[in-house]
């Protein structure tokens, strides 16, 4: 400005320019209120944002997916406004895998339109009121520690095993139907580990079979992976960090090491209260 003004450009000049900047610089602030709300034709944009930049993680029609949980849930664990929903989209959730806008290979990331248009979309795919949890979460509690054995893998609010995922927050980031798939058919998508901070995904809990140096064969989940070596857990919990050349055999299969719970073995009822269970934890 003050250069500008030495070079004597008119007053009025200056003015016309700081008119036309505000002008083309809309006041989107992350505390506005969404410009766009209830605007069908912004929802429409916005889908089609949404399933080039978060469909990925979070699912088509934001139902949720192997890495982001369902949008579509009218709760929600990190945000409530539009506005909050703004700064999450714009800044990601640190230490999560929700990434920055513009960021992870969304390219140079969407104009805070867009992203005000995706917040429209997403409100018009959410469910108005919370879906009745059908079954009973106390039964379901009951069978995960007991009759079908699930709390020997897995670890909801701190106990049970380890060679599954923990499942304390599985509740609020999975739909009903990807849980009970996830039980039927535990191999046709397996679940993504923790995350370390090297990495911009987590692990998938890959079936990993080795043979060491000494003749022993090992079994267990991938917990991670390079080129070089590969960190495992056996199906007693314990953990290996192998370097790959020193082993006689290395086998990766997309076998699920949890067992396939048939109806037979589990009817469709026991499954839904242990589903209602697991909605509950995670809605806490
Ligand atoms: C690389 C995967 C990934 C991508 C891409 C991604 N997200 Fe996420 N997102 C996540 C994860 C994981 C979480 C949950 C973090 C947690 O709570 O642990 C999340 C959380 C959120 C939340 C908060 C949900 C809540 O319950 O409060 C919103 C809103 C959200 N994402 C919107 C988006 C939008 C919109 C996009 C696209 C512009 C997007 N995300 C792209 C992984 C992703
Ligand atoms: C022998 C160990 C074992 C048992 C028993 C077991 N699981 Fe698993 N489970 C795993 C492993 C390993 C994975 C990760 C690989 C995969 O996705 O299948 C997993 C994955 C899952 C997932 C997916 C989690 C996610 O983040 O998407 C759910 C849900 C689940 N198990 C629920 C259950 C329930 C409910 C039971 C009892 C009915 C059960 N499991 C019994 C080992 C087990």
């Amino acid at each position: 400005m003050f250069l500008i003004i030495q070079r004597r450009q008119s007053l009025l000049t200056l003015v016309c320019a700081a008119i036309l900047l505000a002008a083309s610089t809309p006041a989107y602030a992350a505390d506005d209120h969404n410009p766009y709300a209830g605007d069908a034709s912004a929802a429409k944009a916005g889908e089609y944002e949404f399933r080039i930049n978060c469909a990925l993680c979070h699912g088509l029609g934001a139902h949720g997916g192997g890495r982001g949980p369902d949008l579509t849930r009218a709760q929600k664990r990190h945000v409530h406004s539009d506005a909050e929903m703004f700064q999450v989209i714009s800044n990601g959730i640190p230490g999560t895998v929700m990434p920055a806008n513009g960021t992870n290979g969304q390219g140079v990331g969407m104009t805070d339109e867009e992203i005000w248009q995706i917040i429209t979309y997403i409100r018009s795919v959410e469910v108005k009121a919370p879906a009745n949890a059908a079954g009973s979460a106390a039964h379901g509690k009951e069978l995960f520690y007991g009759d079908a054995n699930c709390s020997l893998c897995h670890m909801v609010e701190g106990k049970g095993g380890r060679l599954g995922p923990e499942l304390t927050a599985v509740g609020g980031s999975r739909t009903k139907k990807a849980m009970i798939d996830s039980v039927r058919n535990p191999s046709r998508r397996l679940a993504w580990g923790l995350t370390e901070a090297t990495k911009e995904f987590p692990q998938e809990y890959e079936t990993i079979t080795v043979v060491m140096a000494d003749g022993k064969q090992v079994k267990g989940v991938a917990l991670n992976e390079d080129n070089f070596s590969v960190q495992m857990m056996d199906g007693d919990e314990q953990i290996y960090l192998l370097e790959k050349d020193k082993l006689r055999s290395f086998q990766k299969s997309r076998e699920s090491m949890m067992p396939t719970y048939s109806p037979n073995t589990l009817s469709d009822k026991d499954l839904e209260d242990i589903v209602a269970y697991l909605t509950s934890v995670g809605a806490k």
